[in-house]
């Protein structure tokens, strides 16, 4: 893979789109294929009007040049020159798996193919191919032209070659490559659920309400966005099953379970910004709920959830899911967090991190806030995190 390899997207909607952007404004030719006409027309019209307003922004120099570079496809015999393909298509295994296998029969041997999936195994998207060597994951985040991260999953079966070169290619498209074990949720969809389904907990709870627990997170915390308006932004159709499909995936870890409270929101239609209605209601004239601005309330609320997403993290690391370095490089660079988990922990110290997931264990006595055992490491001088 280099600048002159032709780079194939399939699936033109969000991501497959911004996907395709990215690696034209790379200076790669790009054959944007969709099954859907309507679908491929829409990307052709956003795409021209994207192109054009960078340029008239002074961020490119000729967006007729970047368009040139465009096929626009019905067909996936389009594919036949490619070196690169990239799928995006609708999140679901067996039609993944069905598209791989079919795009396989038309291009070159040596051409890599590549999944954005969020959730399924990479492995097993690979296992459909006739060689699963050349399969691994691009896991681009949304917009794919803004967000800086892109985390590489190889698959059981993947050629160990193709993780450094993807990588290059990665930093020349101007992302921030991080590499990642096949594992459910791969780092940042991991890492980050307790940002969401704790604050839940919290809520459900009668501890704090939404607003008060947003407040904490964003003029305490740090972060952008509350979890609440985080999770009404994202959808909840997206955000619940991404959720779920952790737990699952993680055989029913207790760490991971979904709520009720968010489970209700997606039954009844309540999709959050885009619906109108989520947590919050986007109604015109609405008033946003106050929140309780108590610096103690919110201290426990942050520090609560902050020293569940350090536990993630810290435990991702036990299992070297990730580098320490791409742990915090993911969760900076995928989702804007403030600062990366592990040297927040070291920041705010793995004694106190620990202190505080003990805590709620010994409350509760639940397995959701067990402590990971390099957290006590750590503690106990044996191990150094960074
Ligand atoms: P989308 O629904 O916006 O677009 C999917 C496109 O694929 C549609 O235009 C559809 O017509 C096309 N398509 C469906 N089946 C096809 C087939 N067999 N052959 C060719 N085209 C086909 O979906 P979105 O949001 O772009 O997601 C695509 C993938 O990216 C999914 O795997 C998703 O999990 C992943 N992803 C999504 C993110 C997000 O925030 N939306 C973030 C990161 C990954």
């Amino acid at each position: 893979m280099n600048s002159n390899t032709i780079v194939g997207v399939i699936g033109s909607g969000a991501m497959g789109a911004g996907i395709a952007q990215v690696a034209a404004m790379a200076g790669h030719k790009v054959v944007l294929y969709d099954t859907n006409a309507a679908a491929l027309e829409k990307a052709k019209t956003s795409l021209s009007a994207v192109l054009q307003k960078l340029q008239e922004k002074g961020k490119l120099a000729n967006a007729e040049d970047v368009l040139a570079r465009f096929t626009f496809a019905g067909e996936v015999s389009a594919f036949a020159n490619c070196g690169l393909i990239i799928e995006a298509i609708v999140e679901k295994l067996e039609i993944k798996k069905s598209v791989f296998a079919e795009v396989e029969g038309i291009v070159s041997d040596d051409c890599v193919l590549a999944s954005n999936t969020s959730s399924l195994s990479i492995t097993s998207i690979a296992a459909a191919c006739k060689n699963p060597s050349r399969v691994l994951g691009l896991h681009f985040f949304n917009p794919a032209p803004l967000m800086a991260l892109v985390e590489i999953i190889p698959a059981v079966q993947t050629d160990e070659a193709l993780v450094p070169a993807a990588k290059t290619l990665m930093e020349q498209w101007g992302k921030v490559p991080v590499i990642t074990k096949d594992t459910p949720g791969f780092i940042v969809n991991r890492v980050a659920r307790p940002f969401y389904s704790e604050a839940i907990r919290i809520m459900e709870e009668g501890i704090a309400d939404k607003a008060t627990i947003d407040w904490a997170m964003t003029e305490l915390g740090g972060f952008r966005m509350g979890p609440f308006t985080l999770m009404d932004y994202i959808g909840h159709d997206v955000n619940y099953v991404v959720t779920e499909t952790v737990f699952t995936s993680f055989f029913f870890d207790p760490r991971y379970k979904p709520s009720f409270s968010q489970k209700r929101l997606l039954e009844a239609g309540w999709l959050g910004r885009k619906s109108g209605r989520g947590f919050y209601s986007y109604a015109e004239g609405t008033a946003h709920p106050e929140p309780t601005k108590d610096n103690i309330l919110g201290n426990e609320i942050k520090e609560r959830i902050l020293a569940l997403l350090i536990n993630e993290a810290v435990d991702a690391l036990h299992l070297n899911i990730a580098s320490a370095k791409d742990l915090d490089l993911a969760m900076t660079k995928g989702v804007n967090y403030p600062k990366g988990l592990l040297q927040w922990c070291n920041e705010w110290g793995a004694d106190k991190c620990l202190a505080k997931l003990d805590g709620l264990y010994n409350d509760y006595h639940e397995d959701r806030y067990r402590a990971s055992i390099l957290l006590r490491r750590i503690v106990a001088g044996e191990r150094q995190l960074l």
